[in-house]
């Protein structure tokens, strides 16, 4: 499968450039990377990039709340996210913003071909207004009973206790969130972009191989209750990009979002003039494009996203890779309702590697939320990556230089042993592929197991002098087996693989997996990873 040489984009969804990187979007940037990763250790030309969705109310509120004008509090943020995930090993190629000119022409250029096709309506509505601010409130500002079930203090939009969807004008006694008033009913004119016409691809695309059966499964339940016009504009005052010859009115952030994927690339191609931008983004683009994106997103990514992209004559993505939610100790994360964990605060504590591997034990090709425990975590790092992975490069390489000058020996002792690994490599580039990332950890668990007894039983520690040839390679093999789990590992703990590279002066790479490292001369072990304190959950009282 795949062997050819292939040219692959790979975007994270646009983390909102209003509040921190916390380890929830991390969650989804170190999924990525790790497939990123994976893709360039097999020589594929592999771009990935990611951007500060800049726009909307929420970010112009905040900055008025702060002093600021907008502007300036999205550069402060964009540098803030930048630097943590730099933190993580997050090899992003370009991380952009949506607030740039190269956005503001793609926009453009995206609006004027859905007029030139007609798709675009104008319509006049009512719409929820705060007389105090002066501002018309979009559905998440506004709270009040659910018509459904009655629960107090629900969004605008959906009822997160009987899960009811609604308009915010069916609320029972609805209150600005802004200025706690009620909001009066006002007209305005909108844009709306025509969606149901893209109904029938729409139901031929999600089947054509880019989505897991449970997001076609869920975008099939919208498809069914029919598609509606989205409405794409909104009323000044609102930060965001102007709409041409319509006055005070605004792109909605929604619309130059996703466009911000292209504008991300574009800009990566104003820096790299190797890249050819249109051979990326052209209609029947051989390219492959590959959205990373959390399960809240979804209806945005399978339905609007194609649709705009077919209308503009843009390619569509080769996959929409969603993943589930991070809840901590049962909680969600969530700044207003449970414990909200930033990146740089975690960091604080724990190296990256850690929590890179902890979530690749726990992801998968599907949408399952994803606990973190933060004992299951502690004691998966210390079994695993330090008792198992590390302690057999320790044990190994301690006789290679007390009686090898730090040479290997020049045959392995078991050299089936060493090709039930090679043979196993195959397995774990499809679960890569597959972005199965927990089952890679389980396999590399049973490889290490396999390792470790296989020393326990030679019991380097009693072969006596005149055996030594023995000795050297019973624990040639050890360093072997650490290499070849490595291989596997490098893509998922960056850290380690380099320290490990320093070590055994290689590079860890997918083509030398068949071939043992023989006479070869390999550094003095030096403590390559770190056990992790159990006091520190004390400390962090999660
Ligand atoms: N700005 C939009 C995305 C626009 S894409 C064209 C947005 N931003 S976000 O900051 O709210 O979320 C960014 C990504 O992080 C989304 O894919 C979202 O699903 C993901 N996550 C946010 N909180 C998360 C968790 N608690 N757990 C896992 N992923 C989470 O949506
Ligand atoms: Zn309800």
């Amino acid at each position: 499968m795949h062997s050819k040489y292939r040219k692959i984009l790979v975007t994270c969804a646009l983390p909102y450039a209003n509040g921190p990187i916390h380890i929830g979007h991390m969650l989804e940037h170190i999924q990525a990377d790790i497939w990123v990763r994976y893709q360039r250790m097999r020589n594929h030309e592999v771009w990935f990039i990611s951007s500060d969705d800049a726009h909307g109310t929420a970010i112009m509120l905040k900055s008025e709340k702060l002093g600021i004008k907008p502007v300036q509090l999205i550069k402060k943020i964009r540098e803030e996210h930048i630097i943590d995930f730099s933190k993580f090993n997050i090899s992003h190629d370009n991380y952009h913003s949506t607030h740039c000119r190269e956005n503001f022409f793609l926009l453009r250029k995206i609006f004027s071909s859905l007029v030139k096709n007609k798709l675009i309506d104008e319509k006049k509505i009512s719409q929820f207004y705060d007389n105090v601010k002066k501002i018309f409130l979009p559905d998440r500002f506004i709270k009040g009973i659910c018509p459904f079930c009655y629960a107090k203090n629900q969004n605008g939009d959906n009822c997160e206790v009987c899960g009811s969807i609604y308009e915010p004008t069916d609320l029972i006694d609805p209150l600005s969130v802004i200025s706690n008033t009620t909001p009066i009913l006002k007209n305005t004119t909108h844009l709306y972009f025509n969606l149901p016409v893209f109904t029938k691809m729409l139901k031929i695309w999600i089947k054509s191989g880019v989505l897991e059966k449970s997001v076609i499964k869920k975008t099939e339940e919208w498809l069914k209750s029919g598609l509606k016009s989205w409405g794409i504009s909104r009323d000044g005052p609102y930060f965001g990009f102007k709409i041409p010859k319509f006055f005070n009115k605004y792109f909605y952030v929604w619309l130059d979002a996703p466009i911000g994927y292209i504008s991300a690339f574009k800009n990566l191609c104003n820096k790299n003039k190797k890249i050819n931008f249109s051979e990326f983004w052209k209609k029947d683009s051989e390219c492959e494009l590959y959205h990373f994106i959390g399960k809240d997103i979804i209806y945005f990514h399978t339905l609007f996203w194609p649709a705009i992209l077919e209308a503009a004559s843009f390619r569509k993505p080769n996959g929409i890779f969603v993943h589930g939610h991070l809840t901590i100790n049962g909680l969600k994360l969530s700044k207003s309702r449970g414990i909200l964990i930033t990146a740089s605060d975690w960091i604080k504590n724990f190296d990256s590697d850690s929590l890179r591997y902890y979530y690749a034990s726990k992801l998968n090709n599907n949408i399952h939320d994803i606990e973190i425990n933060l004992q299951d975590f502690i004691q998966k790092i210390n079994t695993d990556i330090v008792n198992k992975l590390v302690n057999l490069a320790s044990r190994s390489s301690s006789f290679i230089h007390k009686f090898f000058d730090s040479y290997l020996s020049s045959s392995l002792d078991n050299l089936d042993l060493y090709n039930h690994f090679v043979d196993i490599s195959t397995k774990i580039s499809n679960f890569f592929e597959n972005r199965e990332f927990s089952a890679i950890i389980r396999e590399c668990v049973k490889l290490l197991d396999l390792a470790n007894q296989y020393i326990n039983k030679q019991q380097p520690w009693k072969i006596k002098k005149e055996n030594f040839n023995k000795l050297h390679m019973i624990c040639t093999m050890g360093i072997n087996l650490f290499r070849l789990v490595m291989i596997f590992l490098k893509p998922i703990i960056p850290d380690l693989a380099r320290k490990t590279e320093f070590f055994l002066l290689i590079n860890l790479t997918w083509e030398s997996i068949k071939k043992p490292l023989l006479s070869h001369k390999i550094k003095k072990f030096s403590k390559l990873y770190n056990r992790i304190n159990t006091d520190i959950i004390e400390k962090l009282s999660i």
